[in-house]
């Protein structure tokens, strides 16, 4: 029977909030919860995550959307690598002028290819307000909206969160960061939304900020998938489960985390 896969963009209003990290995190939560996951780099202008999970060099969305174009479109397989027995990665552009020739009519077929073999596409997107993004949030079923206490975030995060609300999207969740860098917050959790003017729906833990990231990051490894890291404490992991659950619509539980 084909899937029906639901869509989860993760955004931010400012760059080098932790959309990635987050991205890469669900995707190892979705892979030891036995669920079929693709992970869509839409950043399209210098997207992270094949740097993040160090993939080799490969078919990537542009060879994709070329395929489709000219029609030698055949197997969607083709294009993804396979991380491991659950889930895939579909890389970004290798080169940021591919990424201005796929417009918007190529990004939804893409997602209509992948949502009939997969249980869930998780979109990593650009803060950038491009074409790209703003199809991706408008096609995706629920939004991850990251933010920081960092006021120029919050002051564009405000913006981008209005016209999301202008345009009727619904179910965007907004996740604050204190996990990204190991300082105090400046701003309370009440000013934070009241600039927002949106409820903050899940708040990532600085208990989850990781330093020697980068340690990670050139060994490709999806933190929460180690069990070394303090990612595998109880609670930071059962927030991410929660998180994974909540955006795919299932219950908050799940044996094989909690055992
Ligand atoms: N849990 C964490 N622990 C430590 N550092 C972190 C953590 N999450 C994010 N960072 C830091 O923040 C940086 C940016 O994270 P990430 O690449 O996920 O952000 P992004 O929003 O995807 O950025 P971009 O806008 O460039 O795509 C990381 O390279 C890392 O230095
Ligand atoms: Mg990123």
């Amino acid at each position: 029977m084909q899937k029906k896969g639901k869509i989860i963009a993760v955004a931010s209003g400012k760059g080098g909030v932790g959309k990635t990290v987050l991205a890469t995190n669900l995707l190892g939560v979705y892979s030891s919860l036995e669920k079929k996951a693709l992970l869509i780099d839409m950043d399209l202008s210098c997207g992270g995550v094949s740097v993040m999970l160090n993939l080799p060099k490969g078919k990537t969305i542009y060879n994709l959307s070329d395929d489709i174009l000219n029609n030698r479109f055949k197997d969607s397989d083709n294009y993804v690598y396979h991380y491991n027995d659950f889930v895939d990665i579909l890389p970004s552009c290798k080169d940021p002028r591919q990424g201005s020739k796929i417009d918007s009519n190529i990004i939804s077929q893409i997602m209509a290819i992948y949502r009939n073999s997969y249980d869930v596409i998780i979109v990593d997107t650009t803060h950038v307000p491009v074409l790209s993004t703003l199809i991706s949030l408008d096609l995706a079923d629920r939004v991850l909206f990251l933010v920081t206490d960092n006021p120029l975030d919050l002051r564009n995060s405000s913006n981008l969160l209005s016209i999301l609300e202008d345009i009727d999207k619904k179910n965007v969740y907004v996740v604050l960061n204190n996990s990204y860098r190991n300082e105090k917050n400046y701003f309370s959790k009440f000013d934070m939304r009241s600039v927002l003017k949106h409820n903050i729906d899940y708040i990532l833990p600085n208990s989850m900020y990781i330093g020697n990231i980068n340690k990670y990051i050139m060994d490709g490894e999806i933190l929460v998938l180690n069990n070394k890291l303090s990612f595998a404490k109880d609670s930071d992991r059962k927030l991410l489960i929660k998180i994974a659950l909540d955006m795919v619509g299932e219950e908050n539980e799940n044996k094989k985390f909690s055992e």
